[in-house]
């Protein structure tokens, strides 16, 4: 297939509080407003190269609302669009909006809103925050825990190959790794990418009837102390770290966890290797070969099995599934009214 997507503009999340949601990314993880409209704000890390890359939007409770991918041309935007009609997907042309261009909008079939766009407008650093270096969009921040750029989005979804296998067959996605349970054939995890990175798409599998949920947005720093920096500034100005540091088996970043001011959970990454095989076949993972966890040591929290929004049903992790999903997976007979 030709490479139809480059990689993830944007991510749209909501959150009941817009103006709290904002502050926490604005002034605890050093992100930067760049725009207000009509009570949504818009938000970008210093090194991303396009205008911003989060936009929080009000909401009854903390969602994604959209994310948005780059295609590899205005061509492959048109391809895609053919693509998604083909596989049985309704979508519609849209004028984007706020320095988008003509954009294609769906939800896919396991109900995340997706947004296909080429032409957007590239950031122009606003005058005192130009830097010296040619290839960066702007200076680096003065936070101490500044991401440099977005970095992924993982969702869940009811069936997690089904879930691999469209955005593979039909946007092209790279499936690079599953796991699978330690105790019987079933997939709680993959990650997918539209470039050398691991991962810029990863889901988990959710247990609910409630289509499109998200189980956390990531950001990326450069550097794994960094990274340690971030957690312990976070921690110092009370946000508590809900997993992490620690390192990923799957992909190998550095990672760790915490909660924006909605309660929607938000990673850091940093590391990680680049895989550029175009026809790479898909490793499947156990939870105990350290799938989440490389050191194969980690007490993952039971708190990361929430998505959101919060749904009756659990969801699986990067490490598996709680021991209440496993008994609810291998046996589903157990529990009253599914047998
Ligand atoms: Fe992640």
């Amino acid at each position: 297939m030709e490479k139809l997507l480059s990689h993830l503009a944007h991510l749209e999340i909501s959150s009941p509080d817009v103006e709290a949601s904002a502050a926490f990314y604005e002034q605890k993880f050093g992100m930067r407003i760049v725009d207000r409209i009509d009570g949504t704000i818009y938000l970008r890390c210093w090194g991303d190269y396009y205008r911003y890359s989060l936009v929080v939007t009000d909401g009854d409770e903390p969602g994604l609302v959209r994310m948005a991918w780059r295609t590899a041309s205005e061509a492959a935007l048109e391809t895609a669009a053919k693509n998604i009609a083909a596989a049985g997907t309704e979508g519609h042309w849209t004028d984007g909006g706020n320095g988008y261009g003509k954009a294609y909008e769906f939800v896919g079939p396991y109900g995340h809103p997706m947004r296909l766009v080429y032409e957007l407008e590239k950031f122009e650093a606003e005058p005192g925050f130009a830097s010296i270096y040619p290839d960066r969009p702007e200076k680096r921040s003065r936070h101490a825990c500044a991401p440099r750029f977005l970095d992924h989005v993982t969702v869940a979804a009811s069936d997690v190959r089904g879930f691999a296998k469209w955005y593979n067959e039909v946007l092209g996605f790279r499936i690079m790794a599953f796991t699978d349970l330690d105790e019987a054939p079933i997939t709680v995890f993959s990650v997918l990418t539209t470039n050398e990175k691991s991962h810029d798409l990863g889901v988990v599998l959710d247990t609910s009837d409630r289509a499109g949920r998200v189980n956390h947005i990531a950001f990326w720093t450069d550097t794994h102390e960094e990274l340690l920096i971030t957690a312990d500034v976070l921690m110092e100005n009370g946000t508590p770290m809900e997993y992490g540091p620690s390192i990923h088996g799957i992909g190998e970043q550095n990672f760790l966890y915490f909660r924006e001011a909605s309660g929607l959970r938000v990673e850091l990454n940093s590391g990680g290797y680049r895989n550029y095989v175009p026809d790479w076949e898909p490793t499947t993972w156990k939870p105990s070969d350290g799938s989440a966890n490389f050191y194969r040591n980690g007490a993952m929290p039971d708190s990361m099995t929430e998505s959101f929004p919060a749904a009756d049903g659990l969801t699986a992790t990067e490490e598996g599934a709680s021991e209440d999903m496993k008994a609810d997976l291998l046996n589903p007979y157990a529990r009253q009214g599914r047998g």
